[in-house]
């Protein structure tokens, strides 16, 4: 059975898909900084799964030693958190993840898969973006998921399977949850608050998918490295791409007592809609999961009390702000290296 190394396993994507994959009998190597907490993976006790806590910008490269898979979702994972600190964001999205592809090539890791974002189509009037479309990164993140594409398919040959996923906005649950995305955020809000918030004029459009949906085109590309090697694939489904307002709309009608409201001024200038035919055609994927079943399932963890708005981990922003502004604290207050 593959040994698997999955760089970013503490996240969203990543404790979701160590839940999957373990399930299907993978050896997982969980490689992560674990900046939302170890306790995403907390309650997995199994014998097939390692936990690493490490930087993909310093790990010792003998954890790749006997790795047949790596799988990349480490990194700052949004638009806001890669704009803190341009230097940051290429050093871990940009160089990190080169670093990591780099190594695995050397240690002789045959199939390396990259989780980059359908954000790298940034803006365009076209409807239904392929894969060989021109690619606009409007933002430091986007350019970053660009860069590394680049070099990683600098790296592959026939002895360096490489598959980039380009993967819609994602919703769904995940035991690192998180509520900057959009269908999560109009899910919770809509629930807790009655209130969905339209940013900007709502005609922008974004493609989306289950997280569920994600691990299984990385699962697909895994199991096929022939048909996945040297490919980019766009990760959804054409019916899920959705203008913001039509979003809103939906998933407050989905809802009981919600309103939509519209906040004009917003910055963000992306709009994009893509079209998931490759992927289909070339390894027959299908998203099994619709933005119905993600919200329905956020309000009833929310009933639940599985997850809540408050947990400040849930806002993936906030938290590096959070926890920039601890270490500046901790290490002013600190004499001889300690606290107490
Ligand atoms: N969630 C989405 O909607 C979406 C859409 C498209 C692409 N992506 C991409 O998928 C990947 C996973 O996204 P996610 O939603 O799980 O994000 P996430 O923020 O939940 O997970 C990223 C993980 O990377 C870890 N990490 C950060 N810097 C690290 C470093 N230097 N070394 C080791 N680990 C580090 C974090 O601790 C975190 O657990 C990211 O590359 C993201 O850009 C996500």
């Amino acid at each position: 059975m593959k040994k698997i190394l999955v760089a970013g396993a503490g996240g969203y994507v990543g404790s979701v898909m160590c839940r999957e994959f373990l399930k299907k009998g993978y050896h997982i190597v969980a490689l992560d900084r674990y900046f939302f907490g170890l306790e995403k993976l907390a309650d997995l006790n199994e014998k097939n799964l390692t936990i690493i806590r490490d930087d993909i910008r310093y790990f010792d490269e003998d954890v790749l030693k006997d790795i047949d898979v790596v799988i990349d979702l480490a990194g700052l994972s949004n638009d806001a958190t890669s704009e803190i600190d341009p230097a940051f964001t290429k050093a871990i999205n940009c160089d990190g993840s080169t670093r990591l592809a780099t190594l695995a090539k050397k240690n002789g890791v045959k199939h390396y898969l990259y989780s980059s974002s359908a954000s790298v189509y940034g803006f365009s009037n076209i409807r239904y973006l392929s894969e060989t479309d021109k690619l606009n990164p409007l933002t430091e993140y986007s350019k970053s998921k660009v860069a590394v594409e680049k070099n990683l398919m600098a790296l592959y040959d026939h002895n360096f399977n490489v598959t980039i996923l380009r993967n819609s906005t994602i919703y769904g649950l995940s035991p690192r949850m998180r509520f900057d995305l959009a269908v999560n955020i109009m899910a919770m809000r809509g629930c807790t608050e009655g209130i969905i918030y339209i940013m900007g004029d709502g005609m922008q459009w974004r493609p989306f998918v289950h997280v569920k949906d994600v691990v299984e085109a990385f699962r697909l590309c895994m199991e096929n490295p022939e048909a996945a090697s040297g490919q980019t694939f766009n990760v959804g489904s054409n019916e899920q791409n959705y203008a913001i307002g039509d979003l809103a709309v939906y998933i407050s009608d989905l809802l009981e007592d919600t309103k939509t409201i519209h906040i004009p001024d917003n910055q963000d200038c992306r709009s994009y809609s893509l079209d998931f035919t490759k992927i289909n055609r070339v390894l027959g994927y299908n998203t099994r999961y619709t933005v119905k079943d993600g919200v329905l399932e956020i309000k009833e963890a929310l009933k639940k009390g599985v997850i809540t708005f408050d947990d400040p981990t849930t806002h993936t922003l906030n938290w590096y702000k959070t926890l920039l502004y601890w270490e500046s604290k901790m290490n002013n207050l600190k004499v001889k290296d300690k606290i107490l």
